[in-house]
């Protein structure tokens, strides 16, 4: 557990994996792995209401584990799901009224899913911050929390000014969840120092860029075409933006170098300089429940250390890259906005 975190652990567990669009799903293979996370000590999970089948998945994976070791054991598990409030049609908000019913019903969908009576974490995403139904929206999550259905309310994808307003207005908001690694480095901008002042940690995705901070990549041309948008295309983009393949080539030749002298794997190396932010209490590695690899590779990753020496070389590659918060904006501004919803709606998914 992070020093200064009680509620998160340092390596959640993504479910965004089985949301149908990174292969095909073998339900018995699926739980089998998720068994195994549980026996080598991951008690932690990311999910999300619009997951595909992730929640209903954990729900049977918490009731297979009440069943085989008790309701003690089961409890250990700690479920930390989203609320994407969503236009049926496309992305963006929807346009009815979102009372204390509509949002009592969200929340009950979620509790049934997971088999659960109160949600662990339930972190809100807002699309537009110009809808000011995001206060009432707030108001009405605390009262769940104070009725007991949320234990630890959360936001995710909030830029730096919403979610200090809402630290600022006494929300009992207990983490932003968003896009932070080693190319992608736009919390750096505002959101540290603003996680730093309220004593609110950041729990960061996309800490492997989607697979490809990684062994299979160093050395190779670049993949571009052969990329699902899902899976790697996003962070592909990403890496275009960050200053193209032969700079990424540079980064990681330096990580393969010091995961060398660590004796660990590289993509290891690429998540623990994010966790080792003293502002990040956790990285959420997406983890493939379809396929039985990762979890060695998972467990890693608290477990090493960087030198100062070892951050510095990194830090070095990384200034010579773009910072994508000089020209791109705030965090997870693809994840918002009118003119977002409107452009990708409703094809783009995640
Ligand atoms: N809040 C949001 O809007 C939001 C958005 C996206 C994701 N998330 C959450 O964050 C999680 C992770 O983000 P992400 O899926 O975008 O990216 P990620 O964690 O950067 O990448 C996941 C990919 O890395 C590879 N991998 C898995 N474990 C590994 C390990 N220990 N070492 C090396 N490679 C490993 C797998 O790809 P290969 O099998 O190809 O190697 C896997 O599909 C998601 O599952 C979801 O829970 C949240």
């Amino acid at each position: 557990m992070h020093p200064s975190n009680k509620i998160f652990d340092q390596v959640l567990v993504g479910t965004w994996q089985l949301s149908g669009t990174h292969g095909a799903i073998h339900p018995k293979k699926v739980l089998e792995n998720m068994h195994r996370y549980f026996e080598n000590g991951f008690c932690f999970w990311d999910t999300a209401d619009h997951y595909g089948p992730a929640e209903d998945f954990l729900g049977t994976f918490v009731e297979e584990v009440e069943e085989r070791h008790g309701r003690k054991e089961s409890e250990k598990i700690k479920i930390l799901t989203k609320w994407v409030p969503t236009h049926p049609q496309k992305r963006g908000l929807p346009e009815c009224e979102i009372d204390s019913a509509y949002i009592t019903k969200n929340i009950d969908r979620s509790l049934k899913r997971l088999r659960r009576d109160q949600l662990y974490v339930l972190q809100l995403h807002w699309w537009d911050y110009e809808d000011q139904r995001l206060y009432d929206v707030m108001n009405e999550l605390c009262k769940l929390k104070d009725q007991g259905k949320v234990l630890h309310l959360a936001v995710t994808n909030f830029d730096a000014k919403h979610f200090e307003k809402l630290l600022k207005d006494g929300y009992p908001i207990a983490s932003n969840q968003v896009r932070y690694s080693l190319i992608d480095r736009r919390a750096e901008k505002d959101m540290l120092r603003v996680c730093q002042t309220y004593n609110v940690p950041l729990l960061a995705f996309g800490t492997l860029c989607g697979g490809l901070l990684s062994e299979k990549y160093l050395g190779q041309d670049d993949p571009e075409r052969s990329l699902s948008f899902s899976e790697k295309g996003l962070y592909h983009k990403l890496i275009n933006q960050f200053g193209g393949w032969s700079q990424f080539q540079d980064l990681l030749h330096v990580l393969d170098e010091i995961s060398k002298e660590l004796n660990c794997r590289l993509s290891s190396v690429a998540s623990q300089f994010i966790l080792g932010r003293k502002e990040v209490s956790s990285v959420i590695i997406g983890s493939r429940l379809q396929h039985d690899h990762d979890i060695d590779k998972t467990k890693e990753i608290p477990q090493i250390f960087l030198s100062k020496d070892q951050r510095e070389k990194i830090s070095n590659i990384l200034d010579r890259g773009l910072h994508l918060g000089d020209w791109m904006g705030e965090v997870a501004s693809e994840y918002r906005g009118k003119a977002f919803v409107e452009q990708t709606s409703p094809s783009l998914k995640e």
